[in-house]
């Protein structure tokens, strides 16, 4: 009898265990897998099971996302969660298998239809504390002085919009090469930009080193300051960057020592994985943070806030050091995103001035994305925004019609204006667009834009600017003078173009 006891409850034992072992998912994953842009997706899932039901966190490198919609079905399982970009919002729906300690999911991504394979297995408790770590309290809000920088725009080239992850030292030096004799740094490019993904582990003292792709940044440095361009690099408050990369999180006067201990000139600075420590009010204080130390170095480093215009940033970002700041989401290299955030740009012009600017983000001038017609159009608005220029192409191999629209001088002549006006829209209507800016002197820059899909008339009247005619007029694309001009100006403008001209009273 009691064989055959022993016996039963060793078969319902057999019988249970793969299934048991199989959907017991609860606790911290680490989970990883090849992006279709050539970088890694990383992920943290906190499940918590409870019989068929999973609930728990999805912890991507910025956000903590709710599971919902959690199944677990013998080795299966599934999940959900709910993405919100301002008022759309999408599901993201996971799938995956048991297969022995790890876990097989697939994952959607937020930008495409194609899954990403991700395996997944217990995360550490190191890992785990990495993750969501202490709350380092903020430090006390209080002005830090101005570095006297960027009494212009700052102007330069940066990796992410082209490279994303495959910006290494050697793509660094061929394009500070490229920028020192194609024009580039003749038409007042100098900051060489290196964004995400340069960042390797911490050594024992905590010192941030760089990865494979950077054997050398003090030599790295050297090199682009031997041809005369300055060398900038990206970090951000949180402990992870937004492409999973080690962030500056405990660590901030650490780093900002050794970037001036390399020799870096420029620092672009973003909020990411901060969003699952801090609240957007604490962004003030935690910018300033880095602010301070980066002052505390004593080496002059252009300060470049990155947390996408939350916050009411403009307010504040000269206080905490800023030397710029983003005011919108990322763009992408297409029309509807850049008119988008042109738009985002109506009333923020007062904040702007001589060593602070509003950042609409780097230019995609050359990334193919747009026509020739449309990259004029984004160069001539991003002047006369007086924003950035950060050329975001591959300028090694730049064309000649590229190159034409980022280095035209009298175009740039407008951005990098004394004055420091950022320019407004002086008229709208469904097809088209008139944008100004006062410049030094008492000129001024007009951008007449048509947005509509065929050629149009686009007019400007000079009392719409405050002027009184008759006024000089100069196109600043086809240099050529236009002419005295008694009450305003018209042109045909291509679909999509623009006539960016020079007022003079
Ligand atoms: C964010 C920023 C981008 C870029 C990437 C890098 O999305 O807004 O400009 O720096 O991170 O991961």
């Amino acid at each position: 009898m009691q064989l055959i006891l022993r016996r039963f409850l060793l078969v319902l034992l057999l019988a249970a265990a793969p299934s048991a072992l199989a959907s017991d998912l609860t606790g911290d994953w680490t989970a990883a897998g090849p992006r279709p842009d050539g970088g890694t997706m990383h992920l943290m899932f906190r499940f918590k099971q409870d019989g068929t039901r999973l609930t728990g966190i999805v912890s991507a490198a910025s956000s903590d996302l709710a599971i919902v919609n959690g199944q677990v079905n013998g080795d299966q399982f599934s999940f959900a969660v709910q993405l919100n970009f301002g008022e759309r919002s999408r599901t993201l729906t996971y799938g995956g298998t048991v297969k022995g300690d790890t876990l097989e999911i697939s994952a959607p991504t937020p930008r495409s239809d194609a899954p990403v394979h991700l395996t997944a297995r217990r995360a550490t408790a190191a890992e785990v504390a990495a993750n969501w770590p202490e709350r380092i309290p903020p430090p006390a809000l209080h002005p830090v002085p101005a570095n006297g920088l960027a009494r212009t725009p700052p102007m330069g080239w940066n990796s992410w919009n082209h490279f994303a992850g495959k910006v290494d030292d050697k793509t660094v030096r061929e394009i500070a090469d490229t920028m020192a004799g194609d024009g580039m740094q003749a038409a007042g490019y100098v900051y060489v930009n290196i964004d995400d993904t340069w960042q390797g582990t911490r050594d024992a003292q905590g010192n941030i080193r760089t990865n494979d792709k950077f054997p050398n940044m003090k030599a790295l440095a050297d090199y682009v300051h031997s041809k005369g361009l300055k060398l900038g690099i990206y970090s951000g408050p949180g402990t992870k960057t937004c492409a999973g990369f080690a962030g500056s999180y405990g660590h901030e006067a650490q780093d900002a020592r050794t970037y001036a201990a390399w020799g870096i000139d420029y620092l672009k600075y973003d909020w990411c994985s901060a969003a699952k420590i801090y609240q957007d009010g604490d962004m003030q204080a935690v910018y300033q943070k880095m602010g301070e130390a980066l002052r505390a170095t004593g080496r002059p480093i252009v300060y470049s806030l990155c947390q996408y215009g939350r916050d009411g940033v403009w307010e504040w970002g000269p206080a905490v050091g800023g030397n710029l700041w983003r005011t919108t989401g990322d763009i992408s290299d297409d029309w509807k995103s850049m008119t988008r955030i042109l738009v985002d740009q109506v009333g923020l012009e007062q904040w702007a001035g001589p060593g602070h600017w509003n950042d609409p983000d780097m230019l995609e001038v050359g990334n193919s994305g747009m026509s020739a017609e449309e990259y004029r159009t984004h160069m001539s608005l991003w002047c006369i925004l007086a924003a950035p220029l950060l050329a975001g192409n591959d300028l090694r191999t730049a064309s000649r019609e590229t190159l034409d629209i980022l280095e035209n001088p009298e175009v740039i002549a407008v951005d990098q204006d004394a004055l420091g006006q950022q320019g407004h829209r002086v008229t709208l209507s469904p097809n088209y667009g008139v944008w100004a800016k006062p410049l030094a002197g008492g000129a001024q820059a007009v951008a007449l834009v048509n947005s509509s899909d065929e050629a149009a008339t686009v007019s400007v009247e000079w009392k719409d600017l405050d002027l009184k005619g008759p006024c000089q007029v100069r196109d600043l694309w086809a240099h050529a003078d236009r002419g005295r001009q008694a009450d305003g100006f018209s042109s045909n403008v291509p679909s999509h173009g623009v006539v960016l001209i020079k007022v003079t009273p």
